[in-house]
């Protein structure tokens, strides 16, 4: 069995989890249930980022100690991926003593090592908003936005981490290693900013200016920065499992340069550990073009959609719509545009025709095929085309388009149903025609659990019912559930279900769903 860790990004917990948050573990769910469908064995790692700045800030503002703060927030956090069906065998919280334990080793090592130094850092502070400030940071006329209030420059002592000495290392493994980051031109865009020398990193913050952190081992006068902590979160999760190198660690494009492209690499080599074997980068959700980052914000709020219209409908539009890499916009109109199209007419609509046909024409039992004319066997044809082209498409995270080939031999399914018309033979007492319906009867059922057995991993609820009103239980290896059979011959169906229903034109809201 192949070992397949793979880890998600762990989330600032300093507010309430929006659609970002959400498809990350979603598209890492996917992959995940698809790996295990392929035989892998497979860890699924997530977790919530509980340290720094932002989490102390905001545990401040509310006026609650930061620790009571991410258990709260932390918790809803991890509510919405239960709710979200995402399969993960290990939530991490970084004030977790086993997360904090290895951290704080790490950085003894290093320190023994001399990776890690006691320096001077000089540098303008923004009090009001408790942040160094960059150049870049300066309006054009030189002075500092009013945001930031009373800008000192201030001399500090630090720790840093040396990432310049690396910068000739990570270089060669780039180049060497051409595939560590999906999508490919994300890897062009890490050695083009490596062009620039690179300086070390500050990996220290004095506990008047930040408390909640983990204390560097060395010098408990000084909290470590979030970053340097928050990314040994993949190791520290597994460090008793022997799972590390990881296979992959899923982020958004936000956080590829320089943390997980730059810090993390470098990191881990600098503690003689080996990198993860890649890094798979997505792109953002975005309102109206911009980022979006809360749930509110005048357009829709993607998170009650699934309320509206179900886990299923919603992991399948995230899934559909997005190119894993690109950005996609969020609208409400495209998510019924998808819904109605494809979950509740394509989809729906097999499963309906055949519930109903087979309980009206045949009692209820699925037939025998007994004829392969044109019609069958250029259906079983593109089957064996769509299965072969969706496998590859999902070990390459093109679910867009492994998706979309899926809904296409829905549809031919139903052009077949409609040229086969079963509801024409069963008003004709021919034999010949009873034979066809027996055998169109038996066609749409066997491809409805085909196909749904290929959108498993997208829409696993969904599949399981359809599995369970064709009175079918799938096997453990799901590669040989993909080959056209008559697997259903001789089960009982039940007489129907209602699994997406289709919103009203004057009320836009469908009923709940089954
Ligand atoms: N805590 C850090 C990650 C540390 S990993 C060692 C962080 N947290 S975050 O809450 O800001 O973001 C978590 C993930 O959500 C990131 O991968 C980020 O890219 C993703 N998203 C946040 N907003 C997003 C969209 N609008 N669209 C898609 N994903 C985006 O960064």
């Amino acid at each position: 069995m192949k070992s397949f860790y793979i880890t998600t990004a762990i989330d600032y917990v300093n507010g309430a989890p929006h659609v970002g948050h959400a498809y990350e573990k979603v598209l890492t769910d996917v992959i995940a249930r698809f790996r295990r469908q392929m035989g892998d064995r497979v860890h699924f790692l997530t977790g919530a980022d509980e340290h720094g700045q932002k989490v102390q800030a905001s545990a401040r503002k509310q006026g609650v100690d930061p620790q009571r703060y991410v258990d709260e927030t932390s918790a809803q956090f991890r509510a919405l991926y239960d709710r979200l069906g995402v399969s993960y065998d290990d939530f991490i919280r970084t004030t977790e003593p086993r997360h904090k334990q290895v951290v704080r080793g790490i950085l003894q090592q290093l320190f023994d090592k001399g990776e890690i130094y006691r320096a001077e850092y000089r540098g303008f502070y923004s009090t009001r908003q408790e942040q160094f400030l960059q150049e870049k940071d300066r309006n054009p006329d030189g002075t500092w936005p009013e945001i930031f209030g009373e800008v000192t420059e201030i001399v500090e002592p630090n720790y840093f981490f040396q990432l310049k000495k690396y910068q000739p290392w990570l270089v060669e493994f780039l180049t060497a290693n051409q595939d560590f980051i999906f999508p490919h031109y994300r890897q062009k865009q890490v050695l083009e900013f490596l062009k620039e020398p690179l300086n070390d990193l500050c990996i220290s913050r004095p506990k008047e200016r930040l408390e909640w952190g983990i204390p560097l081992p060395f010098d408990e006068g000084y909290v470590t920065y979030v970053w340097f902590d928050a990314l040994l979160n993949y190791y520290s999760a597994v460090v008793d499992k022997g799972l590390w190198p990881a296979t992959w660690n899923l982020i958004g494009k936000d956080i590829l340069v320089p943390p997980h492209a730059v810090y993390w690499p470098i990191m881990l080599k600098a503690a003689g550990l080996p990198p993860p074997q890649g890094l798979l980068v997505h792109g953002w959700w975005l309102q109206s073009g911009a980022k979006m980052s809360k749930s509110t914000g005048g357009g829709v709020n993607p998170l009650a959609l699934v309320d509206e219209f179900g886990v299923d409908a919603f992991r399948y539009f995230l899934l559909r719509e997005m190119n894993v890499g690109q950005d996609s916009e969020f609208t409400r109109e495209q998510f019924l545009v998808r819904y109605n199209s494809e979950l509740a007419n394509n989809l729906g609509n097999l499963v309906n025709r055949t519930l109903n046909m087979t309980t009206r024409y045949v009692g209820g039992v699925v037939p025998a095929p007994e004829v392969s004319e044109e019609l069958e066997k250029s259906l079983h044809a593109l089957w064996a085309k769509t299965r072969d082209e969706v496998l590859p498409l999902c070990e390459g995270f093109q679910f867009h388009t492994a998706l979309e080939r899926t809904m296409v031999f829905l549809t031919e399914t139903n052009a077949y149903v409609e040229k086969r018309a079963p509801f024409r033979l069963a008003k004709s007492a021919d034999a010949r025609d009873q034979a066809l319906l027996r055998t169109s009867l038996a066609t749409m059922a066997e491809s409805l659990r085909l196909a749904v057995a290929l959108m498993q991993q997208v829409t696993p609820t969904a599949t399981a019912k359809i599995n369970a009103v064709l009175g079918y239980t799938p096997g453990a290896h799901w590669r040989d559930e993909l080959d056209w059979g008559s697997r259903l011959t001789g089960s009982k169906v039940a007489a129907s279900l209602v699994l997406f229903p289709r919103p009203t034109p004057t009320d836009k809201t469908p009923a709940k769903p089954a």
